[in-house]
């Protein structure tokens, strides 16, 4: 799996904005970024249709990510959803397919269901969104839920409360990290500390925190850009190296987690 990726979040709403998200994918895709996130839930559908058109003819060199709603994730309906979506975005498999959130659904079920769709070939690997240690742990108990590839979770350097206990559960178990929102959708990029200690190497904001992010280990960051600027800023993320100064720096201003917190959900 890519370590750098792009979000579709709020992409696909509105036709007025489709040219410049179609350009925003395909020039991510252009500067090698090599994944694409998506999920049915955005732009209800909208987003997946737009993915479909930014990797037209070049399917097998996008790892393509898409999502379940936790109302869809029985075992029928985790297929019936992914059917849709594979329709959307024009293809005949997902690299990866995720249960959004948690819903009221049993695990088993859900479980049941991925793994069907991964045996068939429809979907690569499966794995989870805004799964708490606790829900991991559930999982961990049942059949086949050790297969679970990916916890994709609300993480960046002003929100780092899964380095507590989340993120080491994952280590241990081999499953990666893909953090979303990994520049806080944007705020976490116009604070008066980021900024300083951006431009102190010549760096943007967005550069540094997406750094950061991938120097954790075993960590995928998918950040969402729509403008071209932004877009080459985060395809850049991976040419930037923290030396350690820059590292303490970044420890001393977003400090990690002195206790057990609750995973942050958006
Ligand atoms: N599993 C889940 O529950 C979940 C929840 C939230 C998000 N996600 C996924 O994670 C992806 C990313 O999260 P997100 O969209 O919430 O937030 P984000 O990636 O942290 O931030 C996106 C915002 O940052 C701006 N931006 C991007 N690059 C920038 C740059 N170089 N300089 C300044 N601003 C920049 C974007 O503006 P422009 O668009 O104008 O360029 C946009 O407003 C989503 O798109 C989605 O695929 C998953």
């Amino acid at each position: 799996m890519p370590v750098l990726g792009l979000g579709t979040w709020k992409m696909g709403e509105a036709a007025q904005r489709r040219a410049d998200e179609l350009a925003a994918l395909r020039l991510g895709l252009e500067l090698g970024v090599g994944m694409i996130d998506t999920a049915e839930m955005y732009g209800d559908g909208g987003a997946e249709e737009v993915v479909a058109a930014a990797i037209a003819g070049q399917r097998q060199q996008v790892f393509l990510v898409s999502k379940v709603y936790p109302h869809n994730a029985n075992q029928r309906g985790i297929v019936a959803a992914c059917e849709r979506s594979l329709k959307r975005l024009q293809t005949d498999y997902l690299d990866l397919y995720l249960l959004h959130w948690r819903g009221r659904i049993p695990l088993e079920q859900s479980v049941a269901g991925f793994e069907a769709l991964r045996a068939d070939g429809r979907i690569r690997a499966w794995g989870v969104s805004n799964f708490d240690t606790a829900d991991m742990q559930e999982l961990w108990a049942v059949a086949g839920g050790r297969h679970c590839a990916v916890n994709q979770v609300l993480y960046h350097l002003g929100c780092r409360g899964v380095e507590w206990d989340l993120l080491r559960f994952c280590r241990r178990h081999r499953i990666a990290v893909m953090a979303y929102s990994p520049l806080g959708q944007g705020t976490l990029l116009r604070q008066r500390a980021l900024k300083q200690i951006a431009a102190s190497v010549g760096a943007s904001p967005a550069q540094v925190a997406l750094a950061w992010l991938l120097g954790q280990g075993g960590v995928a960051v998918i950040p969402k850009a729509a403008d071209p600027g932004h877009v080459r800023e985060c395809a850049a993320a991976g040419d930037l190296e923290l030396s350690p100064r820059l590292a303490a720096e970044l420890e001393e201003a977003y400090p990690p987690p002195t206790g057990p917190t609750p995973l942050e959900i958006l």
